[in-house]
């Protein structure tokens, strides 16, 4: 058989080559039930279920045409059908996202550059050093920045106290709600340390699990159920990748935001993602930089979404580096002072 791939992308070219674009209708309804039992969909009724059939097959044909175009050797990365794939463009980006750009300059005075020449390893990632907890997944709730901020937390912690404790993302996203945090509806990392700073800490995701929604702005926190703190944050230089690169190399994973608008990153399969399109200036979603690389000569950014390990590869983005601030990921990075 051709298909002994993994990537299930793959298999669907060979299955479909001659099809969105031509193939069996009773093939495209079989790809469909499967999809559907994989991901666990139900819809709620008939109409609900023909549009997302059809949202789901504009999708495919997104994610079939740049698979053939990956294969003849015109992209760094592929796509697959993921979870998302019943939906548009303008709901993941409301739903799944969360990063709020209102205030560009939020806390921009907190900036200082700290950079020696001392030299720094050519890749980096934390993962190895146990510094980065396991991949979760932030459902329909824009908490990315919850998540983006207690990831670089828990590895500032982790280098402190030897432990990699998982910190609780609900924690911020029920009492976090000052300089512009909102819950479900966005955030800021640098807001939430300014809450952990004030609230002398934060608990673990242990005792203060995640909800995927607001509970009524109820604020659980317990002082027993503590497991990290920070006293004060580190904003960085705007849009400069070597200094990131530096802080990434010499503090450990760092809270960043990026633009993650494209369906080339909504499905995104694997590989150095490297889309032109993904311009730098306006960011919606929040990540954490676990570490850095080059993969077959594309420099990369470790990137840990909080989209779930279905979402490729395996929750982790390789994100192209040093092409111009690509997606802006050198934009908004921060790590907390622990
Ligand atoms: C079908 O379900 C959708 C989504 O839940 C809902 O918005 C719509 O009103 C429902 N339509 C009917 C006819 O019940
Ligand atoms: C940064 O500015 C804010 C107000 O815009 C102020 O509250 C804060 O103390 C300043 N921080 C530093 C480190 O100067």
């Amino acid at each position: 058989s051709l298909c002994l791939c993994s990537m299930h992308s793959v298999c669907v070219v060979l299955l479909f080559t001659s099809g969105v674009l031509g193939q069996s209708s009773s093939a495209l309804n079989k790809q469909w039930e499967e999809w559907k039992v994989k991901h666990q969909k139900v819809y709620n009724n008939q109409s609900e279920s023909l549009y997302r059939r059809e949202v789901w097959e504009k999708n495919l044909q997104l994610v079939l045409r740049h698979n053939q175009e990956a294969s003849a050797g015109q992209h760094t990365f592929t796509m697959g059908l993921n979870h998302l794939a019943d939906m548009t463009a303008e709901e993941v980006n409301e739903k799944l996202n969360g990063f709020k750009m209102k205030d560009p300059n939020h806390f921009r005075n907190w900036t200082s550059k700290q950079v020696s020449d001392a030299p720094i390893p050519s890749s980096v990632d934390w993962r190895k050093e146990c510094m980065v907890s396991p991949v979760q997944n932030q459902g329909y709730c824009g908490s990315c920045w919850a998540f983006s901020a207690v990831g670089a937390l828990e590895g500032q912690m982790k280098k402190k106290t030897g432990s990699l404790i998982p910190l609780s993302p609900q924690n911020l996203v029920d009492c976090s709600t000052n300089d512009g945090n909102n819950g479900c509806c966005g955030g800021f990392m640098t807001s939430a340390y300014k809450y952990i700073i004030e609230n002398g800490g934060i608990d673990s995701e242990q005792s203060y699990p995640y909800e995927e929604k607001v509970n009524l702005r109820k604020c659980r926190y317990t002082s027993e159920g503590k497991a990290g703190e920070c006293f004060g944050f580190q904003v960085l230089p705007q849009g400069d990748e070597n200094i990131l690169q530096y802080i990434v190399a010499t503090v450990g994973p760092i809270s960043a935001a990026i633009n993650a608008n494209l369906r080339t990153l909504h499905f995104y399969e694997g590989g150095v993602y490297n889309d032109p399109d993904c311009h730098n200036y306006i960011l919606n979603h929040a990540i954490l930089i676990v570490g850095y690389g080059t993969d077959q000569g594309e420099d990369f950014w470790l990137v840990k979404n909080s989209w779930g390990t279905g979402w490729e590869e395996a929750g982790y983005l390789r994100l192209a580096r040093n092409r111009n601030n690509l997606c802006g990921i050198a934009k908004d990075a921060v790590y907390p002072k622990v």
